[in-house]
C-alpha cells in the first residue's frame, strides 16, 4: 500500500503517529511562514502543514503543487491550533516530513467543490472530475448500498441472480429498440433488450422458480429527468404465485431498503385501484404525500346557464387548504399555468371561502351564494380554503387537474423530499386504445394476463377496453418506481392476446414462436415485477434527476458528452456490416 491511512480517517486520538497519506490537492494556502494543503480522497479531507522555518525545501516544493496534483505525504499527526469543526478531521493536521508528487495535473476546467462553477455540459464532458465531488460520489455510494441490500434481501428469499443476453431479438415494451447489425449475418440485426421479460419467463419454464437480475435495459425513447436510454432494473420473476404473493414479497424489499439504507420504517403500503387513482388524482402515479383529492362537480354545477360547465363532459376541482387569500396575481399565474399548451386547459374557475364563511367565485354571474355553498359542501371546504375547478373533456381535464394539483402541492410545501409515501396501484386495464393507429395496445406488455373474471370481455371488441389485468405498479412520491404483472402461461391465451394486438398468426410465430413453443413444455403459473433502479436511487437520494445517480449518464439528446457517442464509424466498418449509407 502506498498509504497507511485515508484522508478521512485521522482524529485527535492519532496524535503523534507517523502516517502516510495519498490524495489530490483540493486547495493550498500560502501564508508566507506556513503553507497548508487540503489533501482529498474518497474518504475525506486532511490538512497538511508545511513550515518554512523548519523545512524550507519541502515548503517550496509544496507551494508548487497545483490543484488536483496527486501527492503522497508522510508526517506526524499533530493537534491543530485553529480547529475546523465542519470537518471530521478538523482537529488535526499532518506536519509533513516528506512529499512525493505522484502526478501533476492541469488546472481543472471547473472547481471540484460542492458549489462548483461548472455548467452541466462541462461537468458531463469531464465527468471523471465531476465524480471527484463529494455529493456526486455520495450518490454512487448510495447506489452501491442499494444494490447490496437488494441482493441481500432477494438472496435471503431464495432468488437466484441469472444473467440474460444483451444481443437479442426485439421484445416490445412500448419503446423503440436500439439495434446492432450482425457482421456474420448480413442484413440482420440484434436488438438490445428493453427488458429481459421473455428470458425471465423462459427461466420460469426451466424451473428456476425465483429469478432476479440487476440488469441494464435499453429503450430508444424521448428523454426526461426520470428516463435514460440505458437504465438499470431490479428485474424479478417468481413461479407458483399469485399477485398477492408478488406484492407481499416486494413490499418486503421496499421496506427492507428504506430500513437499511435510510433508517425509515415504512409501516403502510396501501393499495389503490387504477380506476380510483384516475378518479381521485387524474394520474396512475399519484403523489400521495398530500391529500387534495379531486371532487367531481357535474351534479352541483350544471343547469345554471354557464356554458363552459354545461357543455363539459366533466367539471372537477381541488380544494387548496388555506389559500383563500391568494391575490389576483397568484390566481392569474395559476390560470396561465393550466392554459400552457403542455397542460391544455381552456381556463380556471375559482371560488374563495372567506374567513366569515361568505364565498366569492370567478363566476358569480351564474352562481349565487346558495349555489356556491353547495360547491363548498361538495369539497368539505372550510373558511380560508380556495376551490380550483377545471372543465372539459374528461380524460384531458383530469390530466390537467393532476398537473395543477402537483403545482399546488409544491407551492404549499407538501412535496417534501424527505417524506416518503409508497403505494401499489393495482388492476390496470389490460389494453389501451390508440386513436392514431386505431387499435389496441397492451398497457403493460403482451405477456400480462387478464383478470380471470374479465376474460369473457375479450370476446367482444366493444368491451376490450374494460378488461382489467393482474398488473401493478409501485409508486413512491408520484414516481413510478416499478411495475409488473401476473403472466399468461397458456399458449392459446398468448396466441389470442397477439391476435387482439393485431399480430397475424405468422407474425406472432415469427416474433414470439420461441415463447409459445416453450409454453407447450410445461410452463408454470408465474408473475413478476421490475423496479427502475436509477429512479429508486434518486428518490432515496432526494434528487429530481436519475442522471445524478448514474456514473456516466447520457444528456437529454442521448449523447455521452465525455466519449462523444454516438459517433460516425469508418466506411470499412460499415462495409463489413453490409451497411450502405445513402448520401
Ligand atoms: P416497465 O416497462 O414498467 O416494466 O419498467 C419497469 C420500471 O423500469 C423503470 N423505467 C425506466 N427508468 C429509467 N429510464 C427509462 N427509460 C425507464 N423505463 C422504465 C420504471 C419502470 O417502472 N418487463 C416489465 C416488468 C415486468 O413486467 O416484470 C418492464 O420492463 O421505474
Amino acid at each position: 500500500m502506498l498509504r497507511t491511512h485515508t484522508c478521512g480517517e485521522l482524529r485527535i486520538q492519532h496524535q503523534n503517529q507517523i502516517v502516510t497519506l495519498c490524495g489530490w490537492v483540493q486547495k493550498s494556502r500560502d501564508l508566507g511562514g506556513m503553507t497548508f494543503i487540503d489533501l482529498r480522497d474518497r474518504y475525506g479531507i486532511t490538512q497538511l502543514a508545511f513550515n518554512m522555518e523548519t523545512n524550507a525545501v519541502l515548503c517550496e516544493q509544496a507551494r508548487k503543487c497545483g490543484r488536483e496534483f496527486v501527492l503522497q505525504v508522510t508526517g506526524k499527526v499533530i493537534e491543530r491550533s485553529s480547529k475546523n469543526t465542519n470537518l471530521p478531521t478538523g482537529e488535526i493536521e499532518i506536519e509533513v516530513t516528506s512529499l512525493t508528487i505522484l502526478n501533476t495535473a492541469n488546472t481543472p476546467p471547473f472547481t471540484i467543490e460542492e458549489q462548483t462553477d461548472g455548467g452541466d455540459d462541462l461537468r458531463m464532458k469531464y465527468r471523471y472530475l465531476d465524480l471527484r465531488r463529494a455529493s456526486v460520489r455520495a450518490n454512487l455510494q448510495l447506489r452501491h448500498q442499494m444494490a447490496q441490500q437488494t441482493r441481500l434481501y432477494l438472496d435471503g428469499k431464495d432468488f437466484i441472480e441469472v444473467e440474460t443476453p444483451v444481443l437479442i431479438k426485439s421484445t416490445p415494451e412500448g419503446a423503440r429498440d436500439f439495434v446492432v447489425p450482425s457482421r456474420m449475418n448480413p442484413g440482420e440485426f440484434y436488438a438490445l433488450p428493453q427488458s429481459p421479460q421473455t428470458f425471465k419467463q423462459l427461466l420460469m419454464v426451466s424451473g428456476f422458480d425465483r429469478y432476479y437480475q440487476v440488469v441494464k435495459c435499453f429503450r430508444d425513447e424521448d428523454l426526461r429527468a426520470d428516463r435514460q436510454p440505458e437504465f438499470t432494473q431490479i428485474d424479478c420473476e417468481m413461479s407458483f404465485v399469485e399477485q398477492e404473493d408478488v406484492l407481499n414479497t416486494f413490499e418486503g424489499l421496499v421496506k427492507h431498503l428504506f430500513k437499511q439504507v435510510k433508517g425509515i420504517d415504512i409501516t403502510e403500503l396501501p393499495r389503490m385501484t387504477y380506476a380510483d387513482a384516475m378518479k381521485y388524482y387524474g394520474s396512475d402515479k399519484p403523489d400521495t404525500r398530500f391529500d387534495m383529492k379531486f371532487v367531481e362537480l357535474n351534479a352541483v354545477v350544471k343547469g345554471k346557464n354557464f356554458k363552459v360547465f354545461d357543455d363539459a363532459a366533466l367539471v372537477v376541482g381541488i380544494c387548496a387548504k388555506g389559500c383563500a387569500e391568494y391575490t389576483r396575481k397568484q390566481l392569474d399565474e395559476l390560470t396561465d399555468f393550466v392554459k400552457r399548451p403542455q397542460i391544455g386547459a381552456t381556463g380556471l374557475v375559482y371560488a374563495r371561502i372567506n374567513g366569515d364563511g361568505s364565498i366569492k367565485s370567478s363566476v358569480d354571474k351564474f352562481y349565487d351564494e346558495t349555489a356556491l355553498k353547495e360547491w363548498a359542501a361538495a369539497f368539505n371546504a372550510e373558511p380560508g380554503d380556495l376551490l380550483l375547478i377545471l372543465a372539459g373533456e374528461a380524460t384531458k381535464t383530469r390530466k390537467a387537474l393532476n398537473e395543477l394539483r402537483l403545482e399546488m402541492g409544491a407551492r404549499l410545501g407538501l412535496r417534501d423530499k424527505n417524506t416518503f409515501s409508497c403505494l401499489w396501484v393495482v388492476d390496470f386495464p389490460l389494453l389501451e386504445f390508440n386513436e392514431d393507429e386505431n387499435r389496441y395496445f397492451a398497457m403493460h406488455h403482451p405477456f400480462t394476463a387478464p383478470k380471470p373474471e374479465d376474460v369473457k370481455l375479450l370476446d367482444n371488441f366493444d368491451t376490450l377496453g374494460n378488461v382489467r389485468a393482474n398488473a401493478y405498479d409501485m409508486v413512491i412520491n408520484g414516481v413510478e418506481v416499478g411495475g409488473g404483472s401476473v403472466r399468461i402461461y397458456d399458449k392459446t391465451m398468448q396466441a389470442r392476446m397477439f391476435e387482439i394486438l393485431g399480430f397475424t398468426k405468422e407474425e406472432a410465430q415469427h416474433q414470439f414462436g420461441f415463447l409459445m413453443n416453450a409454453f407447450e413444455f410445461g410452463a408454470p403459473p408465474h408473475a413478476g415485477i421490475a423496479f427502475g433502479f436509477d429512479r429508486l436511487c434518486s428518490l432515496f437520494g432526494g434528487a429530481d434527476s436519475i442522471r445524478d445517480f448514474i456514473a456516466f449518464p447520457k444528456n437529454n439528446s442521448g449523447r455521452d458528452m465525455m466519449i462523444d457517442a454516438p459517433s460516425t464509424i469508418d466506411v470499412k466498418q460499415l462495409k463489413e456490416l453490409s451497411i450502405e449509407l445513402k448520401s
